[in-house]
């Protein structure tokens, strides 16, 4: 399937593919799990595909809302096609609860509420363990204008508002979580909307079922279990994945044949 596609980038956890389309992207969401900066690496089998499911419906849901992102549509369980966007290199991370770096740069205890909501900004560079950065850095630098920052701002809120609210109703916490925004230029206009995924591999997901378990990326980053048996849980809840499926682990093998 991936036979005579032209690949345009491979991160961590996807790979970017020219796609059909003008202007178009394919993104493959692999199994690869990373943390701590690629320090600590697996592949973990049915990790993508159901991120690529969960990042889709979240996605399309905020396409109703008219909160405007990259997404176009899921072409397989593993594939979605996208908007191409030049990507603004940050990080910015809402946090509701403290948690994370979070708790350990401030000394709090992991799970105090937090006063009010708290937007972080991290400048995506990889070699440099993307360092924290605030406003006057960005606008310096040229990374993003003030009016695209006033944008993120005001979208991170309301993505914000409105998962705390989707994650409530399943009964689980939404603790803290990361975006990506691109740009890209429309009658002559530079517009900003939400790119990545947003999955459990970047959200802090607590159970208020079960005693604030992690139902995120945080089981792999602290060895606390099976990471796709927790995903799958948060697909069920969200009514991706119906009582009792499991989604494919894997993509379809050869079969061989003694003819
Ligand atoms: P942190 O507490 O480690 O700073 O993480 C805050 C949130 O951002 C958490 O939900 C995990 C997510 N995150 C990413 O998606 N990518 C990253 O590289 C890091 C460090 C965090």
């Amino acid at each position: 399937m991936n036979g005579k596609r032209t690949q345009l980038y491979e991160g961590k956890a996807k790979i970017l593919y020219q796609g059909p389309e003008p202007n178009t992207v394919i993104v493959h969401f692999k199994d690869d799990a990373t943390a701590f900066n690629a320090e600590k690496k697996a592949v973990i089998e049915g990790k993508g595909v159901l991120n690529q499911r969960i990042s889709e419906f979240i996605f399309t849901k905020l396409n109703d809302i008219g909160l405007p992102t990259h997404f176009l549509r899921s072409l397989n369980m593993r594939e979605q096609l996208v908007r191409s966007v030049e990507i603004i290199p940050l990080e910015v991370v809402i946090r509701n609860v403290a948690a994370g770096s979070l708790a350990k740069r401030l000394g709090l205890e992991e799970g105090t509420a937090l006063p009010r909501s708290i937007i972080e900004c991290y400048y995506k560079n990889d070699k440099l363990g993307d360092p924290m950065v605030n406003e006057e850095h960005i606008t310096a630098f040229g990374w993003a204008t003030p009016m695209e920052m006033d944008d993120m701002m005001h979208m991170s809120i309301r993505i914000n508002d409105f998962l705390s609210g989707l994650f409530m109703g399943i009964g689980i916490k939404l603790v803290d979580f990361k975006l990506e925004f691109g740009r890209f230029v429309e009658n002559e206009m530079m517009r900003v909307v939400l790119a990545d995924e947003i999955s459990p591999d970047n959200c802090r997901l607590w159970d208020m079922r079960n005693n604030n378990a992690k139902m995120d990326k945080d089981i792999f980053r602290r060895d606390l279990g099976s990471l796709v048996d927790a995903y799958q849980e948060v697909a069920r809840r969200l009514g991706i994945i119906q009582e009792g499926e499991t989604p494919p682990r894997s993509r379809p093998k050869l079969v061989k044949s003694d003819l």
